[in-house]
């Protein structure tokens, strides 16, 4: 089982699109393990997008990134890393495949719905600039052990 960081970015939360996005995910057969709304800092965003502070569309991306409020989960799932990548489709909108979430309601790079982690390491690191241990929510199902 993995763990990765799932932000619903403030074009989702403004458009009115959480709740399709999040059926998305638990139809997909993933599980939300925490979850909040908050307003992202200049602070938090230098965090969180550490690498690419020093490229030229940073600013742009802080403004909008600390625009309006965005939802952050925690998602756990097999191969949930991946799997949730494959789903959000390629980072520009205008690319992203017919299918993908980005590829169905996105047509910007930079207003692309979604961001998840791409890696292990970037989940761990991002899951902890978002969530404290204790707000993690573990449910299992009985179906679980079947998943493989
Ligand atoms: S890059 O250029 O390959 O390093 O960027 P990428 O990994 O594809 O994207 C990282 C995040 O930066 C955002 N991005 C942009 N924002 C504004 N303008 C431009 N030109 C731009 N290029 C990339 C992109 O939406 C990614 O955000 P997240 O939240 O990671 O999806």
């Amino acid at each position: 089982m993995q763990r990765t960081l799932v932000l619903l970015k403030p074009d989702a939360v403004e458009r009115r699109l959480i709740g399709q996005l999040i059926s998305r995910f638990e139809a997909k057969g993933l599980s939300i393990v925490a979850m909040k709304m908050l307003r992202v800092t200049p602070d938090l965003a230098k965090q969180h997008y550490a690498e690419h502070v020093e490229k030229p569309f940073y600013p742009s991306l802080e403004s909008f990134i600390t625009s309006a409020p965005i939802v952050a989960m925690a998602i756990d799932g097999l191969e949930a890393i991946s799997v949730v990548r494959e789903m959000l489709g390629a980072t520009s909108g205008l690319k992203a495949a017919a299918g993908t979430i980005r590829g169905d309601f996105s047509s910007s790079r930079q207003m692309n719905l979604v961001h998840a982690s791409d890696g292990p390491e970037a989940a761990k690191r991002e899951l902890d600039l978002y969530f404290t241990a204790d707000e993690f929510c573990d449910h299992t199902s009985v179906l679980t052990p079947f998943l493989r």
